[in-house]
């Protein structure tokens, strides 16, 4: 592929997660053509496909193998990442997965091992705080020592609703698991040890209540799926010599019927509108070089690995030591 031509992206998955990489690849990325496009909900794959000009492919497998697609987006549900990730690196194509990178420890420990055999990077997994204006200057302030040594970190992660396939394991495992991944991201240091918690012990359970051990670092992380109210995330670090923490990214104050305030975001795709299109852009370059960015593999892996341990709290009511990586 000559410099000059697009990057031609295939896009499997095509529900909220899906249908907004298409358009941020369509509308706001330089450099990339959404070619080709596949859901399981034919009708919903016929809709986003002529939104763009793109073919439908039959099959997620097709859309891989398809020497007219240079590199892939995995939107489709978890358990379809790994095998479709492993599907991108046996034809050596770059892949954007969607987090997380797998449902278990296994799955992502085949990824990382089937990514180490090609020779190359070619996964980045989409932890797209990583690219969110706010998290990378939190980052920065708490890396360069603005507020001495980290202590505590408080992470708050509320939807408004549950997905309708949402699951008790899945509340660590697919939305815990960005704070799992931001932790070490934020602190540079290693998860050590997990606690969860839920005030329900039956049904769905949630909202759920972790303590995360980074080894002088502990940090608190709520995740509640049905708050009503919008889709809200927070992070605070404490450090020796003060505290350091993301401004809510509300653009708008609204006064109104006696009452005056911000406006909460109603879902990621509001709140994160900046990360997501970071992150596509910064992905399409790398890929146009046959590489990768942002997490990788291996931090795909690290963060389901903490996700289990986290998943066998919730279940044994003990905390949970984590191995080093
Ligand atoms: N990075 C983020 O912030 C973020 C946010 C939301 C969702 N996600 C991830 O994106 C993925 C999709 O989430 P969503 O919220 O878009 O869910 P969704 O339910 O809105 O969409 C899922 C889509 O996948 C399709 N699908 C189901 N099985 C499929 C298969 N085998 N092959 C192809 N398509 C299939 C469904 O028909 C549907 O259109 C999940 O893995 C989720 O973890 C990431």
């Amino acid at each position: 592929m000559s410099q000059a031509e697009p990057l031609r992206v295939g896009v499997v998955g095509l529900g909220a997660m899906g249908a907004e990489h298409v358009l941020a690849l369509s509308e706001h990325v330089p450099g990339a053509q959404v070619v080709a496009v596949h859901d399981v909900d034919a009708h919903r794959a016929g809709e986003v496909a002529a939104s763009v000009g793109a073919r439908v492919a039959g099959s997620a497998e097709g859309l891989v193998a398809d020497a007219d697609v240079d590199a892939v987006v995995v939107a489709s549900p978890d358990r379809t990442h790994a095998p479709l990730t492993l599907a991108c690196l046996a034809t050596g194509k770059p892949v954007l997965c969607e987090k997380p990178l797998g449902v278990s420890v296994a799955e992502t420990a085949q990824v990382v091992a089937a990514e180490e055999a090609a020779g190359r990077r070619l996964v980045t997994v989409g932890f797209m705080r990583r690219f969110d204006p706010g998290y990378l200057e939190l980052r920065e302030a708490v890396l360069g020592g603005r507020v001495g040594e980290p202590v505590l970190v408080h992470c708050v992660h509320r939807n408004a609703s549950p997905h309708p396939d949402a699951t008790t394991e899945g509340v660590v495992g697919n939305s815990m698991v960005h704070e799992l991944d931001i932790l070490p991201w934020l602190t540079g240091l290693p998860v050590t040890g997990i606690e969860v918690r839920s005030p329900r012990s039956e049904g769905l359970r949630e909202p759920q209540l972790a303590v995360v051990e980074l080894g002088r670092v502990l940090a608190t992380v709520e995740v509640s799926l049905s708050v009503r109210y919008g889709y809200d995330v927070r992070c605070e670090v404490v450090g020796t010599e003060g505290a350091v923490s993301l401004r809510p990214p509300a653009r708008l104050d609204v006064a109104r019927d006696g009452r005056a305030g911000v406006v909460v975001a109603a879902d990621f795709r509001e709140r994160f509108a900046e990360a997501y299109r970071a992150e596509l852009a910064a992905w399409v370059a790398a890929a146009g070089r046959g590489g990768a960015t942002g997490a990788s593999a291996e931090d795909g892996h690290r963060a389901t690995v903490v996700a289990a341990a986290g998943i066998e709290s919730l279940s044994s009511g003990r905390r949970v030591a984590v191995p080093p990586g």
